[in-house]
């Protein structure tokens, strides 16, 4: 694997296109109305910035947006669109590394804090961005409630897409709530897989990171146009809150 992560320079050359719907101004733009309002006067941080789908729109809002993602590929084409070269963006593991200031929210959306495959480093992370909030800031995530309901007793795979030649299959390891996507393709009558790990997380699990790091959930919809949660939601995005009262 290359410094860049899963995220290097082929996979970058086509992210914009690979899931056109996520970057519907449908799906944009409730996620940059619920975050510019918890931003409110202040900065947001997103980790995992990549392309710049969420960072521009919200710089745009007027909301100052500062990043920070591994993949130099990514980042690269964030700073080719309109605006991008104003964000202000640090190469670095989101679980660990630091940028100066403090901010109003910090946000991770489509998935990404599953990119970290160990708890150890998710809950670094949930340490890492309390660090960076301002008192009374939050903390908001986007992703997935682990489908283990559609993978049967003794199955390890489960086919979440399939065409007539691309199909997706996630690997499961129900023992250390690891998930391999595998996704492969027809190309040229030759048959491609690009295989990606993650860590599936609770969304109770994540409550109890947030407590570790001294935040409190402060809201969970099933998505931004902040539905009802319920046991039927396969998403959620929940806000965490560090106390308005705490040291900076
Ligand atoms: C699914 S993309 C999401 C990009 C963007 N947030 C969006 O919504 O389109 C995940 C991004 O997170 C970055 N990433 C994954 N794991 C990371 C880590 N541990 N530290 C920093 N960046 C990471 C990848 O390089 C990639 O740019």
């Amino acid at each position: 694997m290359s410094e860049d992560g899963y995220f290097d320079e082929p996979v970058a050359a086509t992210y914009d296109e690979s899931s056109p719907e996520m970057f519907d101004p449908s799906s944009v733009e409730p996620v940059v109305e619920v975050l510019a309002e918890l931003a409110g006067d202040g900065r947001a941080l997103e980790l995992g910035i990549g392309t710049g789908r969420i960072a521009l729109p919200l710089a745009h809002r007027g909301v100052p947006v500062a990043g920070i993602d591994m993949s130099a590929a990514m980042v690269s084409r964030l700073r080719a669109k309109p605006g991008g070269e104003d964000i202000e963006v640090t190469i670095g593991d989101f679980a660990t590394t630091t940028v100066d200031g403090s901010f109003s929210v910090a946000y991770v959306v489509f998935n990404t804090i599953n990119n970290l495959t160990t708890q150890s480093a998710q809950v670094a992370c949930f340490r890492n961005v309390a660090a960076h909030l301002e008192p009374g800031g939050c903390f908001v995530i986007e992703v997935g409630v682990p489908e283990l309901r559609r993978l049967p007793p003794g199955e390890t795979y489960h086919v979440f897409s399939g065409s007539g030649d691309a199909w997706g299959i996630d690997e499961y390891d129900v023992a250390t709530q690891g998930l391999i996507s595998h996704h492969l393709h027809v190309v040229d009558g030759k048959l491609e897989r690009f295989s990606v790990p993650f860590r599936y997380v609770w969304p109770a699990e994540l409550d109890l990171m947030a407590e570790l790091a001294g935040m409190t959930l402060r809201e969970r919809w099933a998505g931004w146009n902040r539905e009802r949660f319920t046991n039927e939601s396969r998403q959620h995005v929940s806000v965490w809150e560090k106390p308005a009262d705490a040291s900076p």
